[in-house]
């Protein structure tokens, strides 16, 4: 009985010690931010809920990059909408969207998953997915997780397949070779709709646009790969962001 006791009294202990370093760490450790996010918040010019955001979100590199390469594009005066190919149910599309909701952003996913012709080469990581990751969700949700803004614009579908078709619908408007990216977030996991992304926006990018790919390491060769041959296709080159699971970015060439 008194071993139980004990066992329970450790066990008690052990959660409060936990959830004391998460509250102190909520309010309190601020080393990894930083000081100019840190400036802005004082400012009042970051929102609440960006501000609740990034204190949930794990990966705080990726998290600021983001912010940075917004914060960069607004003060150069960069024109043009964003762009994220690979949503899910939309949490790196709603911080993105939060960092700078003036700019009309383009949605692209299935919202229902991978598809079987994405998936059949790939190896790695990506070799043990199915067409059931990721099939979770729905436009509908994503929708509701992002607020229903007007700024924001859907275009489900099988990627690049979906950026032609319906043309007469405004939700799945083919982006134009009038219309300008300031910023286009890859993350769809897998070679065949990452290199379609990097074909499709990269030219559509203004001087000073960036495209951020999600992914690039040696769990997921298939983003490796259309990386790489795509750098052989544009002067520019990549710099490596050291984020959780490292993602690059192409900066275009003013
Ligand atoms: C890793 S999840 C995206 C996660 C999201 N960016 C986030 O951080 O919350 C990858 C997404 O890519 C989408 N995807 C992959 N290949 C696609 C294709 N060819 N066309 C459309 N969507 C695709 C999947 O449906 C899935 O929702």
């Amino acid at each position: 009985m008194v071993f139980f006791q004990i066992i329970s009294s450790i066990l008690v202990l052990f959660v409060l010690i936990l959830l004391a370093r998460y509250i102190w760490g909520m309010f309190f450790d601020t080393n990894y931010r930083p000081v100019e996010w840190e400036n802005a918040r004082k400012k009042g010019l970051i929102s609440k809920e960006l501000i609740r955001l990034e204190r949930d979100y794990p990966d705080k590199v990726r998290f600021f990059n983001w912010w940075f390469q917004i914060e960069r594009l607004k003060r150069d005066g960069v024109p043009g909408d964003f762009a994220e190919l690979g949503v899910y149910k939309g949490e790196s599309a709603r911080i993105i969207h939060l960092m700078d909701p003036s700019r009309k952003f383009h949605l692209y996913d299935t919202f229902e998953g991978f598809r079987e012709e994405d998936l059949k080469d790939e190896t790695g990581e990506a070799a043990t997915y199915t067409s059931r990751n990721f099939a979770d969700t729905s436009l509908e949700l994503v929708r509701r997780n992002i607020g229903g803004d007007e700024n924001v614009v859907f275009h489900p579908g099988y990627f690049p397949r979906s950026v032609v078709s319906g043309q007469d619908d405004e939700d799945r408007r083919p982006l134009t070779a009038d219309c300008r990216l300031a910023l286009a977030n890859l993350d769809a996991d897998l070679y065949l709709p990452t290199k379609a992304g990097l074909e499709y926006f990269y030219p559509l990018l203004s001087p000073g646009g960036v495209i951020i790919v999600h992914d690039y390491n040696h769990k997921w060769p298939g983003i490796i790969k259309a990386v790489d041959e795509f750098m052989t296709t544009i002067p520019e080159t990549m710099v490596m962001v050291p984020d959780m699971e490292g993602s690059v970015m192409i900066v275009k060439g003013k």
